[in-house]
């Protein structure tokens, strides 16, 4: 069992928990992600990770409720404990594999969106451990769902702005972006968007047209996070990948969003899981012959 040390509402509807996992707290990087199960009936749910401490075996999980699991998870509170808590899984984040000296001479941008702002944390924490400070655009759509202000600020230079005005500045990360690099003349060697599907997609598009090579993750698209279900098989340039395994980072230039929001939204019937399997043969999924 896996004890949560801390529970705590960050925003509406968007929970942060601290939890005991030494061993993944050890050995995760960013850019990795947990797969948690509140008890035996519970799905598994895959979790981008926010934060860790490899010294106390805690690493940080936020989420926003969204079905039966998720429901059932932000119940739980500091000293109730998960079934299970698995990780890390995925690949790192390429950041972390690049010698510092040369990250040093980049100028690093990232745009987080809602949610996504939370796996934005510990890649820039690692940059700023790294002595490394990037700019950092969080978009929310209001005022009270911006989370981690204070965090962010410690260790990026952070641009907010609000959908609808209620704080700092009206639009959205896209619109920052462009206003940066177009009217304040900043020069991005690597742009890197973490939030949902279609904020992904735009972002890719606005740095296509500014020419910033730009690194997006997929996790949204995920479902058991194993590489057997098939979820989150996504077309990057002309080859198939799976988030879950071969990600959750691509290059968002190579990424076909509009397929993967597609078979996203065709994966939550029975009947879009088969027309997917009949349609991918072969190459629809990992193996398990599940769907
Ligand atoms: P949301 O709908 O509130 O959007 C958050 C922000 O994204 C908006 O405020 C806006 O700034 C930006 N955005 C949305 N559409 C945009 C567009 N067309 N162009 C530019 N920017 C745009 O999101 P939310 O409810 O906070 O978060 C939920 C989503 O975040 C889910 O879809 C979830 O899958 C995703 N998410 C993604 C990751 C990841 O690793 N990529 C991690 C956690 C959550
Ligand atoms: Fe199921 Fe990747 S999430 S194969």
């Amino acid at each position: 069992m896996y004890k949560i040390r801390k529970a705590k509402e960050l925003a509406a509807n968007i929970y942060l928990m601290d939890v005991e996992a030494p061993r993944v707290a050890k050995h995760c990087l960013p850019g990795q992600f947990v797969i948690v199960k509140v008890d035996e009936t519970s799905e598994r749910i895959p979790l981008t990770i926010c934060d860790y401490d490899s010294e106390n075996g805690i690493v940080t999980i936020v989420f926003q409720p969204v079905g039966a699991s998720t429901l059932k998870m932000k119940n739980l509170k500091a000293g109730d404990a998960f079934e299970d808590f698995v990780g890390p899984l995925g690949q790192p984040s390429d950041l972390t594999k690049e010698d510092p000296k040369e990250l040093k001479k980049k100028n690093i941008v990232f745009v987080g969106g809602g949610v996504g702002t939370a796996p934005v944390y510990p890649q820039i924490k690692w940059l700023h451990e790294h002595g490394i400070t990037a700019d950092c655009i969080i978009g929310a759509r209001t005022k009270d769902l911006i989370i981690l202000e204070e965090e962010m600020k410690a260790v990026s230079h952070l641009y907010l702005t609000t959908d609808d005005g209620s704080y700092v500045r009206k639009g959205m990360g896209t619109d920052v972006l462009r206003d940066l690099v177009v009217n304040q003349g900043k020069k991005y060697d690597l742009c890197i968007a973490i939030g949902p599907m279609i904020m992904m997609k735009f972002v890719c598009l606005l740095t296509k047209e500014l020419g910033i090579p730009t690194v997006v993750s997929m996790n949204p698209i995920m479902v058991d996070g194993t590489g057997m279900c098939g979820a989150c098989r996504l077309m990057v340039g002309d080859e198939v990948k799976f988030a879950c395994v071969d990600g959750p980072e691509f290059d968002g230039h190579q990424v076909d969003f509009d397929l993967a929001m597609k078979r996203q939204q065709m994966y939550k019937t029975e009947e879009g899981r088969a027309k997917l399997f009949f349609e991918e043969g072969q190459t629809h999924h990992g193996g398990c012959g599940q769907c």
